[in-house]
């Protein structure tokens, strides 16, 4: 029998192999999906195989993250809880289907994953995975053992001889990707404290950030971010020059306490600095672009969408459908942003569209041919007809 593990090389992807070993007669099957998480895939796939793994698959699914997932949480704005840009779930379905699909090539009627028994991945994975093939059995060795804390995991891993870099980063649960970094655990768990920035992976603190404002310009087309500062850039590239940019300037930086979908609430610090740039950018296009139903409207959906994707239920009618409403709209946010961004603050610097529907004529103070003030009289009177029949009841009554 074969089992594939969703391994990443680190601590607790690490120790499942010889716990499967010891409880299970299992080929293991690693399989690394690269997000962007920007380690070094040699090596991940070196750890596997010296830890007991039989094979091991490093899928580079870096572009399609991209375009099938990031484009879409651009589009969407979707940010959780008014804060979180969502690095996380928006890469377990993806992850989810490679692992399906190696389990389908090896023919493995298992599927492994490092995921506790509190969080909100286990709930991403599993779903993802019985929405692909109901017929795959998960395992979540953090459900079953007996390890209980990381300090555990680092004695069951001494244990049988799994390497573990003991580096002060290791008493932190991050997940990294193109998109984010998330950190949780340690000394974040206690909200009575600021965070510590020397946490930070990617944005350099504002306090330390250069005392000069950068400009930069985005170009989007149909929401999509396709240069910046002029210049044409891959999808990759796209995501990685906004982080370069943002980052320098101390941008993208979260501090949540959030309702995790299995009750409690966490508190987790996220490092997003391009996703949150060009979500900046992308509000902008489409305060100038959408009418005012359409804008407001879309703020519900995009409250819905950041839910659907934080619960997992990537693969739901209702998320396409979404998206379907969503491309409606995007069909006109194409123009260039030109944001201002100084130690962690953002301000918009000038938006340009064809497709603008602002025209400083009509909303200019003095007249124009469009707009004559006497009308305002007639439509003020119609539109507060109910609140003036109102008035007059109350009154009439003695109110
Ligand atoms: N709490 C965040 C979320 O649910 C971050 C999870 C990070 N996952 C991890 N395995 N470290 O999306
Ligand atoms: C985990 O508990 O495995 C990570 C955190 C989460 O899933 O929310």
């Amino acid at each position: 029998e074969k089992v594939v593990l969703a391994y990443s090389g680190g601590l607790d992807t690490s120790i499942i192999i010889p716990w499967l070993k010891e409880n299970y007669n299992f080929e293991i099957i690693a399989v690394c999906v690269d997000v962007g998480q920007g380690d070094d895939m040699d090596k991940v796939k070196e750890k596997a195989i010296k830890t007991g793994a039989s094979k091991v698959y490093i899928e580079d699914v870096k572009k399609e993250f991209v375009e099938n997932y990031l484009y879409k949480a651009i589009k969407a704005g979707a940010v959780y809880e008014g804060k979180y840009l969502l690095g996380t779930p928006l890469a377990r379905p993806l992850m989810s289907e490679k692992l399906v699909e190696i389990a389908h090539k090896e023919g493995a009627k298992y599927i492994c994953h490092g995921c506790t028994g509190k969080g909100n991945d286990q709930v991403r994975f599993e779903v993802c995975i019985a929405a692909l093939d109901p017929d795959i059995k998960v395992i979540a060795p953090w459900r079953m053992w007996n390890i209980k804390s990381r300090e555990d995991a680092i004695d069951y891993a001494k244990s049988k001889g799994v390497d573990v870099p003991v580096t002060k980063e290791k008493i932190y649960s991050r997940d990294e990707n193109l998109w984010h970094v998330s950190h949780e655990g340690g000394d974040i768990e206690d909200l009575t404290k600021e965070h510590n920035q020397d946490i930070y992976f990617r944005v350099t603190p504002p306090e330390k950030a250069k005392d000069k404002p950068t400009y930069v310009d985005i170009y989007f087309e149909n929401g999509i971010p396709k240069k910046i500062n002029g210049q044409s850039l891959s999808p990759i590239d796209i995501i990685k020059t906004a982080n370069k940019i943002a980052s320098e300037n101390g941008i993208g930086v979260v501090d949540l306490l959030e309702n995790r979908l299995v009750g409690m609430k966490s508190r987790g610090i996220y490092e997003t600095p391009g996703g949150t740039l060009l979500l900046a950018a992308h509000k902008e296009l489409e305060h100038l672009n959408l009418d005012r139903w359409t804008f407001h409207y879309k703020q519900l959906i995009s409250q819905k969408y950041s839910e659907l994707i934080y619960d997992g239920l990537w693969f739901s009618q209702l998320r396409e459908a979404i998206d379907a409403f969503i491309d409606k709209t995007q069909e006109v946010v194409t123009g260039k942003v030109k944001l201002k961004l100084y130690k962690g603050n953002i301000m918009v610097a000038g938006i340009d569209s064809t497709f603008g529907l602002y025209r400083e004529d009509i909303s200019s103070f003095g007249n124009s041919d469009d707009y004559d003030h006497k009308d305002s009289e007639g439509f003020i009177t119609l539109y507060g007809l109910p609140f003036k029949i109102k008035g007059m009841i109350n009154k009439k009554n003695g109110g």
